[in-house]
């Protein structure tokens, strides 16, 4: 009863880098979304870590930032009994889907990808093939669990299309092997921009410390980056394409609460900027702090976390295996008898 019904649901992949330093951004735009989907879909949730050292990372730190990742994970609801949460590397097949995968990928269509230009525009002395390769990396973490969604943020539609188009490629050249997958962007909060330069998204490296408010922050630094949020000179609280600072703030009011942008408009209207400002600043401090508190709770249980990471890892890995296993037979690897 339980593997047919297992067998009858939707697949839904997603995975996050372990670069530490999350933004409220990636919370809203990615692994909040995924909690309501573990009780509809087959979930795997995966730590991206061989996506990360396509720049440069501290070892010990990579290590540390994976574990927090694992447990915020959890600290955000998604239940290690629900869903597969593991950490890419353990499952040796991503590496292996990926290397057949860069045979039916084209070296032009990688370096047209925005994000394989922006990154190289900024780690111009660390272009590595590993960098270029990034997105059918991502192909291949997608395409091995046969995914019908991808929940992901705005930013990540090109990558997914790129799995499509890579996904149907391999089928019409080797058989019905890969489902194509879809992307699903979430609408509210898709896009959280910087504080001090609200028309750029909201980024984990923004040199500009009042730029990003991360999830680790603390409430007073929640506050005080939100009093210096840009905003503009007029004092009226309306989201428009002219104010893209309160726009952005709006948003993010939003995000936390769960209401729509009519309401909010309304519930600060007439009321000035720093009254607003503090608002926004307070509903988001409130709603992080209990995840940061169960993410601290969660750490200081290695075994536990260490036993959530190794059940995952292992049920990813039966379904990764099947997959390649087929792509094997596909593409004519000797396999033995
Ligand atoms: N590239 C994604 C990001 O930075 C993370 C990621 C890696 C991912 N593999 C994935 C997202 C597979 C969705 C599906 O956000």
């Amino acid at each position: 009863m339980e593997e047919t019904s297992q067998q009858n649901k939707k697949v839904v992949y997603s995975a996050v880098q372990p670069s530490g330093n999350l933004t409220i951004g990636n919370y809203v735009g990615s692994i909040r979304n995924w909690i309501d989907m573990q009780d509809d879909y087959t979930c795997y949730f995966a730590i991206a870590n061989m996506h990360a050292i396509t720049v440069r990372q501290d070892p010990a730190l990579l290590r540390r930032h994976t574990l927090e990742l694992a447990a915020l994970y959890i600290a955000c609801g998604l239940d290690p009994e629900k869903c597969a949460l593991y950490v890419q590397s353990m499952v040796p097949q991503h590496a292996e889907l990926c290397w057949t995968l860069n045979t039916v990928t084209y070296v032009g269509e990688m370096q047209r990808m925005t994000q394989f230009k922006d990154k190289s525009a900024k780690h111009a002395d660390n272009i590595n093939m590993g960098l270029m390769d990034y997105p059918v990396l991502m192909a291949a973490d997608i395409l091995l669990y046969l995914a019908d969604y991808v929940p992901v943020g705005a930013d990540q539609t090109q990558h997914v299309e790129i799995a499509r188009d890579i996904a149907i490629r391999f089928n019409n050249r080797f058989g019905e092997t890969f489902r194509v997958p879809e992307a699903l962007i979430v609408k509210q909060g898709a896009k959280i921009m910087s504080l001090q330069e609200p028309t750029k998204k909201m980024s984990k490296s923004d040199e500009n410390i009042n730029a990003s408010v991360y999830l680790s922050d603390d409430k007073d630094t929640v506050i005080r980056k939100f009093k210096r949020a840009v905003t503009d000179s007029d004092n009226r609280i309306v989201a428009s394409e002219e104010k893209p600072g309160v726009s952005n703030l709006l948003a993010i009011y939003c995000a936390f609460r769960g209401c729509t942008l009519e309401a909010a408009e309304k519930e600060f209207e007439g009321r000035g900027y720093g009254d607003f400002k503090l608002a926004v600043g307070e509903t988001v401090a409130d709603a992080i702090a209990p995840v940061q508190a169960e993410q601290k709770r969660l750490l200081v249980d290695k075994t536990y976390l260490n036993g959530v990471l190794k059940e995952g890892a292992e049920r990813a890995f039966k379904t990764a295996r099947r997959t390649l296993n087929k792509v094997y037979r596909k593409v004519g690897f000797y396999q033995g008898e």
